[in-house]
Parts: structure tokens; C-alpha cells; sequence
């Protein structure tokens, strides 16, 4: 038989099922339910699940928040041609990164073995902040504030890179956070 001749028996789909079909099945089954249990189980017992807080808030206020920090806690001057504040704000603080067409902003420089609080928002639309090579990845909208606890254990320089495509320049929507001993 082959696809274009009709199959032999009329009712060809009311066979019973195949032994071994059915043990894939009970197979993929069992395992779905052991992937449906890890997730709650690894939340509480992995430790790369980020539990994080959200909050609304506007664009406007989030910006301006983000620019007291940067405002009072600037060390020095990134490279250009972005020329962005190097912020260094006091261990253990709240610490703000604005995304932003096309930017992570400002520069952010942390102390190994301090415990911040990252917050982040988006002031225009949906980005993804990255963060590499330690692969955290959290969804970045504007209206909501992400605070996420961050204990960098490792010294030097992380990418941050935008792994939701928001448009013409999204490639070039990279920055970098320091980790300083
Ligand atoms: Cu921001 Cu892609």
C-alpha cells in the first residue's frame, strides 16, 4: 500500500493499539508528570530559580528613581561613544537598570559578595535582560518593577545583552556590569 491507495481495511483507525505504543505512551505520560512535579520541587531546592518581586510603576517614575541613583552614586564615566555613568552604589543597596531602546542603563559596578537588589523595568517596551555568562534571564516590561536578589560570587565584567527582539538596533542592546573584589 502505499499513500494514494485507499487502505485495505475501511476502518483502519479502530485497530487496537500496539503494545509498544502503549508503553510510550505510559512512558512520555510518567515523565510528563515528572517534569510537571520539578518545577514547583526545583523552585524550592535549585538554586537558579530567581523568586522575584513585582511592582507597577510608571515609566516616568522609574526613570527618575534610576537617576538618583546615578545622580549620587557616579564613580566615573564609561567608555564611549555611549559614555555611560559607571554607577558604584554602596554594598548591599538597591541598584536600578533601565531598559530602553536601545540600552541597558547606566553601567552598574558591584561588590563580590554583596547582596543587592536588582531592579529593573523597561521605559518604552518588552525587552529581555541576559545575563552573561552566568545565565539569568528575566522578562523586562515596561509598568512593572522586577527586584530580583543578586549576590555576584564571582569578580569581572558580566554582559548584560536584550534577548527579546524590540526592534532595528536590538543586537547593539548590550551592557556591562562589573563585579569588583
Ligand atoms: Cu531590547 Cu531586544
Amino acid at each position: 500500500m502505499t499513500s494514494i491507495s485507499p487502505p485495505k481495511n475501511r476502518l483502519w483507525w479502530n485497530e487496537p493499539i500496539e503494545k509498544v505504543e502503549l508503553i510510550w505512551i505510559t512512558l512520555v505520560f510518567l515523565w510528563g508528570l515528572v517534569m510537571a512535579f520539578m518545577m514547583p520541587y526545583w523552585h524550592v531546592a535549585g538554586n537558579q530559580n530567581l523568586s522575584n518581586e513585582t511592582y507597577k510603576i510608571t515609566p516616568a517614575a522609574y526613570l527618575a528613581k534610576t537617576q538618583a541613583m546615578v545622580d549620587q552614586y557616579t564613580v566615573r564615566t564609561g567608555p564611549a561613544p555611549k559614555n555611560f555613568p559607571v554607577v558604584h552604589p554602596p554594598a548591599g543597596s538597591d541598584v536600578y537598570l533601565v531598559a530602553r531602546l536601545w540600552d541597558w542603563w547606566p553601567i552598574l559596578e558591584l561588590e563580590k559578595d554583596q547582596t543587592y537588589r536588582v531592579h529593573l523595568s523597561s521605559i518604552d517596551w518588552q525587552h529581555g535582560f541576559s545575563l552573561q555568562p552566568a545565565a539569568i534571564n528575566i522578562q523586562v516590561v515596561p509598568d512593572y518593577e522586577h527586584v530580583v536578589s543578586l549576590t555576584p560570587n564571582k569578580a569581572g565584567d558580566y554582559s548584560v545583552f536584550c534577548n527579546e527582539y524590540c526592534g532595528l538596533l536590538h543586537h547593539t542592546m548590550i551592557n556591562t556590569i562589573h563585579v569588583v573584589e
